[in-house]
């Protein structure tokens, strides 16, 4: 790899931002797009929420509803740095879009509202970033707001999460009080009233003003200085090493609605953050600076666009440089092809891209060649990155189009939404029905608004009680073991399923068919 082409990689920072529901993902996104000069004015990324305008959403239902419901991807540049963020919904209800996108980044950033903490979605996004030892930076926002006092705040990110932390800055007051933060990294503090020019004050060694100072009158001068020194001597020590492996979590203080505390964010986040990483694959780890292109997709999109009626398959470039028009290896299928029509992201404006690198994001126009999880190679040996995880279904609803007529369109839908993973599709073996499995309930929703509005069909959905779907190994199974509380149907790739009622009826199966191996193909990514 040239030594230009190398820098690129380095240089190249890409991550998501997690975080419960309203903590302020959106906003966050907002300002940094700003600074990076990705947008001109604030309020074009959190306008979706009143359904004016969208940047970061494209589907109507996102509008309507005022959640995110799919994963968007957006870059700029900043002091040297390309930043590329992939948006992730919030809601629970799609947290299989985002763990899919968590397998396409090098770090997180996760926002905690100072008033609520840790809440349900961020432990478990969380916990999800642990697992595919992803680095997390945390921003502790809404600070201008009366929140949960700091230290605590702070011990129960350790607590709940179990994981070293280390305050980067720390809160200068809070709420009406707030007077800015305490920059322990950078030695100065940053005031949240002040003219650009008066913003910060710099320390000297022993972390105090020197000289007069109006803050040092108050008394929230003096009570900064004692949290600081207890830090200090009882918090974690600084490490790079420990940020960078995932085992110390760098904690940012702010306030991103009013823009405080981001810049300064920004800045240390992208010091810190990993370039991209090596990936593992059928041959071994791939060094995201070797010389042969290689990417996996983790998320199809149909009809992003409603004028064009298009499909776009997300590729994270792994390793080597994209060039339009490069040929390459689908490995799933040993199928050669050219890559002629690629787009780069900046939500709904987007534009051809002629060249990326390891680290970057493109979409590439899908004819409907890729199934998510495809892995792309230039080399003369191809290879396969590892399988994305894949979701166990706890809702199960039987589908069927309102109007005969429309089985055409019907069957177009449903292929295509399920390619794209917004929902598992199922059939059962004895009769061929239909039937659906999500997640979340929401899963349901969109996909009946989008047969609607993007197929033109209109489904009828009805309830099935079974909850809970175990995979088998078996090759060979008796159809008669179908019932109505263990519903033997097949997935997508043909595979055969059992969906039982309950625990009780998981059980009893079991006792009474001990041959039969069962499996959750969840269980080994809960671990
Ligand atoms: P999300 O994407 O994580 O769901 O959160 P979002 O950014 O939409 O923020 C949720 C709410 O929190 C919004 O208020 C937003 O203005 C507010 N917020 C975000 N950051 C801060 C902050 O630093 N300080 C304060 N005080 N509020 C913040 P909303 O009333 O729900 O929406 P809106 O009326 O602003 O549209």
């Amino acid at each position: 790899m040239s030594s230009k082409l190398h820098d690129e990689v380095l240089a190249r920072r890409t991550f998501a931002i997690i975080s419960h529901p309203d903590a302020g993902k959106t906003t966050l996104t907002e300002k940094l797009l700003l600074f990076g000069g990705a947008i001109r004015d604030a309020g074009t990324v959190k306008a979706k929420k009143t359904g004016k305008f969208a940047t970061s959403d494209w589907m109507e239902i996102e509008k309507q509803r005022g959640i995110s419901v799919t994963s968007s991807v957006m870059q700029f540049d900043y002091q040297g740095n390309r930043v590329n963020i992939l948006d992730t919904p919030g809601h629970q209800d799609f947290s299989e879009d985002t763990y899919r996108t968590l397998t396409a980044v090098d770090s997180a950033v996760m926002i905690i509202d100072s008033a609520k903490g840790i809440e349900a979605q961020t432990l478990k996004l969380f916990k999800v970033c642990r697992m595919r030892g992803i680095p997390i930076f945390t921003f502790i926002n809404k600070l201008d707001r009366q929140g949960k006092n700091p230290l605590e705040l702070l011990a129960e990110l350790e607590e709940v999460l179990g994981i070293e932390s280390y305050p980067m800055n720390w809160p200068i007051g809070m709420g009406k009080e707030f007077y800015g933060i305490y920059d322990r990294f950078y030695k100065r503090i940053e005031q949240f009233r002040a003219n650009e020019e008066d913003r910060f004050i710099s320390l000297n060694e022993q972390g105090e003003i020197d000289g007069e100072h109006p803050l040092k009158a108050s008394s929230l001068y003096d009570q900064t200085l004692e949290e600081v020194l207890l830090l200090n001597e009882a918090g974690n020590e600084f490490s790079k090493e420990k940020i960078a492996d995932g085992t110390l979590i760098p904690v940012f203080f702010g306030s991103a609605l009013t823009n405080f505390g981001v810049q300064t964010f920004l800045e240390t986040y992208l010091q810190f953050a990993p370039p991209p990483q090596p990936r593992h694959s059928t041959s071994g780890e791939i060094d995201p600076l070797s010389n042969e292109f290689s990417g996996f997709i983790f998320k199809i999109q149909a009809n992003m666009n409603p004028a064009h009626r298009d499909r776009i398959a997300f590729l994270r470039i792994c390793s080597g440089k994209f060039e339009r028009g490069m040929s390459v290896n689908l490995a799933r299928t040993g199928k050669q092809m050219k890559l002629a029509q690629s787009t780069q992201f900046m939500a709904d404006d987007r534009s051809t891209v002629e060249e990326a690198v390891s680290g970057d994001i493109i979409g590439l126009y899908d004819p409907g060649l890729y199934q998510i999880g495809d892995t792309l190679t230039s080399g003369k040996e191809s290879f396969q990155y590892d399988k994305l995880p894949q979701f166990t279904p706890e809702l199960f609803v039987r589908v069927t189009a309102k109007n005969v007529m429309k089985q055409k369109h019907f069957h177009k839908g449903i292929q295509q939404l399920v390619q794209e993973g917004a929902i598992q599709l199922f059939k059962t073996v004895k009769s061929e029905e239909y039937l659906l499995g999500a997640v979340g309930q929401l899963q349901f929703e969109v996909f009946e608004h989008r047969m609607k509005n993007e197929y033109n069909v209109e489904v009828l959905m009805e309830r099935v009680g079974n909850k809970i779907a175990r995979w088998v190994e078996n090759e060979q199974i008796d159809e008669n073991l179908s019932s109505s509380r263990s519903l033997l149907v097949h997935d997508r790739y043909e595979k055969k399923v059992f969906l039982f009622e309950n625990d009780f009826a998981l059980r009893w199966f079991q006792e009474k068919n001990p041959n039969i191996k069962l499996y959750n193909p969840m269980d080994s990514a809960d671990e």
